[in-house]
């Protein structure tokens, strides 16, 4: 029987691949198979992620990029992605967040937070969508990480959310865009609720543990999300058990969204 979750001869692209979620995406990936290119910019971190990969048994590429400078994604794309076979999916994750009252925020701090999630992303989506296209590869996808902050207003997280909104309504209008491709190139966002990872600041690995094991009475699911709470639906995403979703939010947030008493 085949197994449709299977990524078994495919290569994945994930961006900020050097912590938190996207290195959980990328052992998650690699674990159904896929062979892994992460890109970000802390090299050592990425390794350490590569050793993990490579114990798996896949091949994996370490790319240093900062992915706000538009030749360096091109670069990335068109020759160090090429070089190492093509890519049948990406996952665009990489991002940065602050919590700041607006009114509070410096200008170089929104640069910081747009150029990044938002330009970086669509630099980083512009150069993969080209290449999927000419590859003519079956079964290519995209997935965009976004946040539950799309879908439900945190406080003093402003100019983050306003980025995480607009990935949400690019990957609507990149999956319509794209299923005009042959074949057709799926596009998705999983947009992750409260995960224990750097992205608030590093952490200890004793205030990493008390943070796991902590009662979370305002997530339905009673606990904060872990990376491979996040990995895993991104593998389901990117295999052929999900051939006929596109366009659509995977919600992966223990049901934060669903609380009513802010
Ligand atoms: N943690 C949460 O609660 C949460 C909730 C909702 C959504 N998210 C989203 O999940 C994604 C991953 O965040 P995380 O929580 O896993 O935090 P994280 O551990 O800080 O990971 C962020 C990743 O982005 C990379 N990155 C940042 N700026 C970059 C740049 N200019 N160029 C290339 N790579 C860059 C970082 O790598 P380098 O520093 O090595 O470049 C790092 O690998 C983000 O898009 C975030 O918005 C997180």
């Amino acid at each position: 029987m085949s197994d449709v979750f299977s990524l078994n001869g495919k290569t994945a692209i994930v961006t900020g691949a050097s912590s938190g979620i996207g290195a959980g995406a990328a052992i998650s990936l690699a674990r159904q198979g896929a062979d892994i290119i992460m890109c970000a910019r802390r090299v050592p971190e990425m390794e350490a992620v590569a050793e993990k990969i490579r114990a798996l048994g896949r091949r994996v590429l370490c790319v240093k990029l900062d992915q706000r400078d538009y030749s360096a994604v091109k670069k990335f794309i068109r020759e160090d992605v090429k070089n190492f076979g093509g890519a049948d999916i990406l996952v665009a994750n990489a991002g940065v967040s602050a919590r700041q009252q607006i009114v509070e925020t410096t200008a170089e701090e929104m640069d910081r937070i747009i150029d990044t999630n938002y330009k970086g992303t669509v630099y980083i989506l512009q150069e993969t969508a080209k290449l999927m296209i000419s590859q003519k590869r079956a079964g290519q996808n995209i997935i965009i990480v976004s946040s539950v902050n799309a879908f439900r207003p945190l406080r003093s997280q402003a100019v983050y959310t306003g980025t995480k909104s607009a990935l949400e309504a690019l990957m609507r209008c990149l999956a319509a865009d794209l299923s005009e491709a042959a074949p057709k190139i799926r596009v998705n966002s999983l947009a992750p609720g409260a995960t224990l990872t750097e992205l608030g600041g590093k952490k200890t690995p004793e205030e990493y543990e008390k943070a796991k094991n902590a009662n979370k009475p305002n997530i339905p699911l009673g606990r904060i999300g872990l990376i491979e709470d996040m990995g895993d639906p991104i593998a389901f995403l990117a295999s052929d058990a999900a051939r006929y979703i596109t366009g659509a939010t995977l919600l992966v947030d223990g049901g934060l969204s669903l609380r009513m008493d802010l």
